[in-house]
């Protein structure tokens, strides 16, 4: 048989039964594509930045369901904690936390301290908090924070906002680590309101995808990865401009249609993703879920 359309870490994938190939179809997968290489080479710049009165930071923004988040955990997988067993207690070189849903201070620094596995009283006064955070992150040695989703606490009324920004800009002084913000274009637009934030934040683009050859590429990377016996030729001409309108240019997008195709492919017997395939699979497109679920509610 002829797998040259795949790796030779999927090719092995072949020998699974069909219900163990569909596991891994269904599991996450991570393609480094140009934009992403871009970016985390520019995260671990800043992770060896020394240290000053005025750290670089960075906002990465995006479309939502276009891969920030993955971006982020393969950053931080690639820099885990270290139990340090020799030394005085475990470093951790990167923390990424999730801005909490509503601009609170005092759940911010909750959920930096859950994630630390701190002790800490919900109802302690922020100020003790905020302190008892700074301490902790210096003790292991944290080189960069991260924050996904900030447009959460940078949305509301100006004056929340202010406040935010002034946490943000307290832990970046007191810390003397990169922040890196990850968010929509809603919370490039609050940094902007705050010049002092705005030119201290570089914002870092993750486009929606066009269909140019870079889209042709990553359709590749992604046959490569999926375990059917036959080639597709994802990136053909007409297959592509089927995929790009069905996905309307997110990864995430494209990632659920292909690993439903991939997933429909075993179950039939088709073993490769064609135009019938995706007939089969019902689809509806993000803008017509949307217009669906508008039309409801
Ligand atoms: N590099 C990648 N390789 C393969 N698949 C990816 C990649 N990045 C993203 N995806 C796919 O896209 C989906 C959405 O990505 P992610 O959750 O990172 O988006 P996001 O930009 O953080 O969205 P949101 O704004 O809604 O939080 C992932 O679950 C994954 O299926
Ligand atoms: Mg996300």
């Amino acid at each position: 048989m002829n797998v040259d359309h795949l790796t030779e870490a999927t090719s092995r994938l072949l020998d699974l039964d069909d219900a163990a190939r569909i596991e891994r179809i269904r599991s996450p997968r991570w393609i480094g594509y140009p934009r992403a290489k871009e970016v985390l080479a520019k995260l671990e710049d800043l992770l060896i930045y020394p240290k000053s009165h005025r750290m670089p930071n960075l906002l990465i923004v995006g479309d939502t369901n276009n891969g920030k988040t993955m971006l982020i955990e393969r950053f931080c997988a690639q820099h885990p904690a270290d139990d340090n067993p020799g030394g005085d207690g475990v470093i951790i070189p990167v923390l990424s936390i999730q801005a909490p849903p509503v601009p609170d201070e005092g759940r911010f620094y909750n959920a930096i301290l859950e994630l630390l596995f701190a002790p800490y009283k919900p109802n302690d006064r922020v100020d003790k908090k905020q302190l008892q955070v700074v301490k902790l992150l210096r003790y292991v040695g944290l080189k960069i924070l991260i924050i996904d989703e900030i447009h959460h606490v940078l949305a509301g009324n100006l004056n929340r906002q202010r406040a935010f920004l002034n946490v943000l800009k307290f832990l970046g002084n007191e810390l003397q680590v990169p922040i890196v913000a990850v968010g929509t274009r809603d919370a490039f637009r609050a940094l902007q309101t705050d010049p002092q934030l705005a030119n201290r934040f570089e914002p870092d683009l993750l486009p929606r995808w066009e269909i140019n050859n870079e889209f042709l590429r990553l359709l590749a990377s992604f046959e490569r990865m999926l375990p059917l016996r036959e080639a597709s030729d994802l990136h053909s001409e007409a297959l592509a401009s089927r995929l790009f309108s069905m996905s309307e240019g997110y990864i995430g997008e494209l990632s659920r249609v292909l690993t439903k195709a991939a997933t429909y492919a075993v179950e039939s017997a088709a073993e490769r993703i064609d135009s019938k395939v995706l007939d089969r699979i019902d689809w509806v497109s993000p803008s017509d879920r949307k217009r669906q679920i508008d039309r409801a509610t």
